[in-house]
């Protein structure tokens, strides 16, 4: 396969809908696919706000607005979704199992030549694609939260992937408007959630030492290391519950016991304090914005 023309993005979510979305402004044909109908409903309706908003910035015209959601189709038929998809990119929950499946699934859905890709935050991708009919076309294509917003995008290949597949899905990174970062080779969480985690940890042990205050230190990233949001607001952003599956992930791959995820981020998940999704997290929100730091 030359280039990439159809786009099957599967998972609506924040990740997997801004994913879709950046193919269709790129000029791809894009199924975005979810079991979950409200979820597609959701994802359409952030989008249209978030694309709106560009028009009414000047940075899109409404002929380009028009075009994008033309090439871009929401549905929760898998099998119609898959039909004559150049790549899929995998954007669901963060748990192994359920992405075999799905892969699994989708292997006598698509060509033989069809790339698959995930955009698991931590699993490195030899684990799903050796797993698949076609090992050699499988890789991770790490996004950032917001998608639309964030440039970078990690592309990672096991032992087992060609050097086409790589050179594809980076090219396609590029139509997509989104700068490729290609690894030499695996590692659970890839580089910036590595170093991102490092950071979260560091955050809450100081906090549990009590050398200062949430906000305090939020502030102090902010200010002192023009960081773009302090790391407990990164993680009210993200979602406490992913970052839970992440780090999760990253125990179950490497066995280590500081990988383990520490308990305010499981007590958290138990309290459904997930963050901003929830309206509370490390800080509680009104109307989606923060309101003060959560008791
Ligand atoms: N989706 C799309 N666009 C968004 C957005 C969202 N959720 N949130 C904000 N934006 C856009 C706004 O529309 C605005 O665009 P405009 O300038 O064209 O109007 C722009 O971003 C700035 O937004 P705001 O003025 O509302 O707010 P900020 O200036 O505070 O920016 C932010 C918000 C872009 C989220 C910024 O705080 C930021 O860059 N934060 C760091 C994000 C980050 O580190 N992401 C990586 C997380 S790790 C990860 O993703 C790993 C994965 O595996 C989970």
């Amino acid at each position: 396969m030359q280039t990439i023309r159809k786009l099957l993005v599967v998972g609506a979510g924040a990740m997997g809908s801004q994913i879709a979305v950046l193919g269709a402004l790129g000029g791809l044909e894009v199924q975005l696919q979810d079991v979950r109908p409200e979820g597609l409903d959701a994802a359409q309706l952030q989008l249209t706000k978030r694309l709106g908003r560009m028009v009414e910035k000047g940075t899109l015209s409404q002929d380009e607005f028009d075009a994008t959601f033309d090439r871009l189709r929401f549905t929760t038929d898998l099998a119609a979704a898959a039909d004559g998809a150049d790549l899929v990119i995998e954007a669901i929950v963060e748990k192994l199992e359920a992405k075999v499946d799905l892969f699994a699934q989708l292997s006598p859905l698509v060509r033989k030549d069809t790339i698959f890709a995930t955009n698991s935050s931590s699993i490195v991708g030899s684990l799903i694609g050796d797993k698949t009919d076609r090992p050699q076309l499988f890789c991770n294509m790490h996004f950032f939260n917001p998608p639309l917003v964030m440039d970078c995008v990690e592309v990672v290949g096991g032992p087992t992937v060609d050097a086409d597949t790589i050179d594809l899905v980076r090219r396609v990174c590029v139509q997509m408007n989104r700068t490729p970062i290609v690894l030499e080779k695996e590692i659970p969480g890839f580089i910036a959630n590595r170093i991102l985690n490092a950071l979260f940890r560091e955050a809450i042990a100081l906090h549990e030492g009590g050398y200062a205050s949430i906000d305090a230190i939020d502030d102090i990233c902010r200010r002192a290391l023009r960081h773009p949001m302090g790391p407990f607001e990164l993680l009210d952003m993200a979602g406490i519950d992913v970052n839970l599956q992440m780090q999760d992930s990253f125990f179950n791959q490497s066995g280590d016991p500081a990988d383990r995820p520490q308990d305010v981020i499981r007590q958290l998940v138990a309290e459904n304090r997930l963050g901003q999704k929830t309206g509370k997290g490390f800080y509680a929100y009104e109307d989606g914005k923060k309101s003060g730091v959560a008791s």
